[in-house]
């Protein structure tokens, strides 16, 4: 057993509703892990008390434990298009992202670039996501294969793309059948990993392989659907004009049997009231995406409307239009995001959605998103000395929430020390050695 003493922070699973009140704060906790699991959770004083050896125990009280955070919304292949000057959504597809995804009919870079994906997600402390691979089932398999390695919980698919597409990228609705098929039956539920139906959008998908999505779906009840919606003005206007028979965006996944609880819909800018309505009595949830919204300059989110509706989000990257793999950087971003919307977001909720909110999201909860014994022990140590401006700035913080407050605007994986992935140390960071 792994026995750490130090500051710990996470949401509890009661509270609901409100992460600010789930919110436990241990100022000298201790935490044990064994066989991948969490084993304890408690108060070092506690601890003792019941008579726990805490000198069997890592003390580290100057840094913070929190759970590993998910991303639930990252393409894989694309860290080569991050920073791609100039275009907003539709051209910086044709421009930079569909030819850096033709790159991927190559095996070889394939599979180098998925183990080199996996491996930059836990140095940023991400120890789960849903991502989407291209529409090359290869590049699906090498990425569940660098996950499955890394032992993360991971929620993928191969993307689908019949039209409006590069040739060479597009596949056809049997195809899509075929190899989603294939896929599902060799990684869905295969050690932490499961299986997200992935149409890229209603705009890069004919009716049939629409059509072929929600009958996977209907045939594995417990798979995800993955894919984006109402990002983009244009975007929205180009899709009311494929689809004339829609009554809107939304309705272009409904028609097919594309929404329902499992869903996770990136983006979800420009929806309108009724949209809205119909993907809460769906319980399908939302990926907000800051950076990449900002950066392709697709829109601001109203997180409040989706609140008040009682709509799951989850804070995701959205690499490579976002322009960081780190979610303490997404965290930043949503808090600019929320100022210009007149909502101050908090530190408590911004965490929240980048884990137990997430975890909620995507119904991963009974498995990750906080530190309770039993949960998987997916966990960071993070440590804000190990940048020295923030450090100086951390002096200054009162209470918890300032601290994690400052960790969401001035800091980013600088401070992830260590990620733990299922109780065994994934990643240690070289500023660490010199401590
Ligand atoms: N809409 C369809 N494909 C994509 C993509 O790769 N990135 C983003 N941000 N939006 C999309
Ligand atoms: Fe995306």
């Amino acid at each position: 057993q792994t026995l750490l003493r130090s500051r710990i922070v996470h949401f509890r699973d009661d509270g609901h509703g409100s992460p600010d009140a789930a919110l436990e704060y241990f100022e000298d906790g201790v935490i044990g892990f064994a066989d991948g699991h969490i084993a304890l959770l408690e108060d070092a004083r506690a601890a003792r008390a019941r008579g726990l050896d805490l000198a069997a125990a890592e003390h580290r009280p100057e840094a913070l434990v929190i759970s590993g955070f998910i991303d639930a919304h990252v393409h894989a292949p694309q860290l080569p298009v991050m920073g791609s000057y100039g275009e907003k959504l539709l051209d910086w597809l044709e421009k930079y992202t569909f030819p850096a995804e033709l790159q991927y009919a190559d095996e070889e870079i394939s599979r180098r670039q998925s183990d080199f994906f996996i491996d930059a997600l836990l140095a940023r402390g991400t120890t789960s996501a849903m991502v989407f691979t291209t529409s090359f089932a290869h590049s699906a398999e090498h990425l569940f294969e660098a996950a499955y390695r890394a032992g993360m919980r991971l929620v993928a698919g191969k993307v689908l793309m019949d039209r409006n597409a590069p040739a060479g990228l597009l596949d056809t609705a049997e195809r899509a059948r075929r190899e989603s098929a294939a896929l599902i039956g060799k990684w869905h539920n295969k050690g932490r990993l499961g299986y997200a139906v992935t149409p890229r959008f209603a705009g890069t998908s004919s009716r049939e392989q629409l059509a072929v999505a929600g009958q996977l779906l209907r045939d594995h009840p417990d798979l995800w659907l993955q894919t984006h919606l109402s990002e983009n003005p244009d975007e929205v206007k180009w899709t009311a004009s494929l689809f004339p028979e829609a009554r809107d965006y939304l309705h272009t996944y409904e028609m097919h049997g594309l929404h329902g609880g499992r869903s996770v819909y990136a983006h979800c800018i420009h929806l309108s009231d009724s949209e809205l309505e119909r993907m809460a009595d769906a319980g399908a949830a939302v990926a907000f995406c800051p950076s990449s919204n900002l950066f392709l300059g697709s829109g601001l989110l109203k997180l409040q409307k989706l609140r008040e509706r009682g709509i799951p989000v989850a804070l995701a990257t959205d690499v490579g239009a976002g322009t960081s793999l780190c979610q303490l950087q997404s965290m930043g971003e949503a808090y600019k995001v929320c100022q210009l919307g007149d909502y101050p977001l908090g530190a408590a909720e911004a965490f929240y959605m980048a884990t137990l909110g997430a975890a909620r999201a995507l119904h991963l909860d009974r498995h990750i998103g906080n530190l309770a014994p039993g949960k998987e022990a997916d966990l960071l140590l993070l440590n804000g000395t190990l940048n020295p401006l923030l450090r100086e700035r951390l002096r200054h913080c009162r209470d918890i929430r300032e601290e994690l407050f400052m960790y969401m605007t001035l800091a980013d994986e600088r401070i992830v020390e260590r990620t733990y992935v299922g109780g065994r140390l994934a990643y240690l960071s070289p500023l660490a050695e010199s401590l």
